[in-house]
């Protein structure tokens, strides 16, 4: 059973995808949220870090600030590092020191996609970049560090903040009547309102520990596209692709799926299907 009591929460990161849907998720549920972007807090620089939380002294920490870049981390490596992997250290040892709780997103790119099944909190992370590296360098800072933690991975994240997976093939489908997707990268999607409310349940229950958590069943980027593309009523042309034709600075996994043993039996129940999610965010930014 959950109860909602009302908490003091520190979010970093805040105005990222998902960090905008859990600030107004909380805010909705009478929650005391202090939403800090990147200019408020920068999450690399423990002397801000410490003042910052000794100031608000939250019950809870929830870090939704990383660096994405995936390519881009393959030669800025250190600026990677620093914040997917020093920021949660820093928080962890602040979060102690009010002994607030705290709460981490890492990635399936912590993976190397090798898998015939999908991957449990059981199995062995090893990154196949430098972005999987620095999300867990993040990892194992925070079990290190943080004396109680909720680290949850994700994959595919999308929401109405940012660019993400979804928008890219919608603006490919608003300039060219012709797409080509890889077919040989698979996983979950993961819409940031199912991930804020799951997040909301979690932080309730005192359960921390590590976790995955993503929308129901799994795709590839060329499925995924061919739902965007339908849903909207678009008529062009989605070819297949592999991976091999896109010379890109990083290789990311082929298989990285997410099997969400472990939430359910905490939250008591498996996130909306993918293809749900996909339907209401193209509602909620009005493409449907
Ligand atoms: N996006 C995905 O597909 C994906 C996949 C797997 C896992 N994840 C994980 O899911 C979580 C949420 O991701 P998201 O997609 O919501 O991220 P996002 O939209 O890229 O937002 C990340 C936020 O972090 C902020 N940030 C960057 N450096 C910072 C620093 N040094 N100090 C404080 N804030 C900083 C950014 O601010 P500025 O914009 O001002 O730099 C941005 O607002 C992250 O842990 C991410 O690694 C995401």
């Amino acid at each position: 059973m959950i109860h909602e009591i009302s908490m003091k929460v520190v979010i970093t990161g805040a105005n990222g995808q998902l960090g905008q849907d859990i600030t107004n998720l909380l805010r909705k549920h009478g929650h005391d949220v202090t939403a800090c972007g990147s200019k408020d807090l920068d999450i690399t620089k423990y002397d801000r870090v410490t003042e910052t939380i000794q100031t608000h002294k939250p019950d809870i920490i929830i870090n939704c600030a990383a660096y994405n870049a995936v390519d881009l981390a393959e030669t800025e490596w250190e600026k990677a590092f620093l914040v997917n992997g020093i920021g949660p250290k820093n928080l962890s040892l602040a979060a102690n020191k009010v002994n607030a709780a705290f709460v981490h997103y890492s990635t399936d790119y912590v993976f190397n996609g090798k898998a015939s099944r999908p991957y449990t909190i059981a199995d062995h992370p090893d990154p196949i970049s430098r972005y999987g590296e620095s999300k867990l360098l993040g990892e194992q800072q925070v079990m290190r560090h943080a004396t109680r933690s909720y680290l949850i991975r994700v994959s595919w994240v999308f929401g109405s903040g940012n660019i993400n997976f979804v928008k890219k093939v919608l603006e490919w489908s608003d300039k060219s009547d012709s797409i080509t997707v890889v077919d040989d990268q698979v996983a979950s999607p993961t819409y940031t309102k199912d991930l804020a409310k799951a997040t909301l349940d979690l932080i309730q229950t005192d359960q921390y520990g590590l976790y995955h958590c993503t929308n129901t069943g799994h795709c590839s980027r060329l499925d995924f596209a061919a739902y965007i593309l339908q849903q909207i009523g678009w008529s062009g042309e989605l070819i297949p692709g592999k991976s091999t034709d896109f010379k890109t600075p990083a290789t990311r996994p082929g298989f990285s799926v997410l099997d969400n043993f472990g939430l359910k039996q905490v939250i008591g129940y498996s996130l909306p299907s993918w293809q749900d999610a996909t339907e209401r965010f193209l509602k909620e930014i009005g493409r449907t």
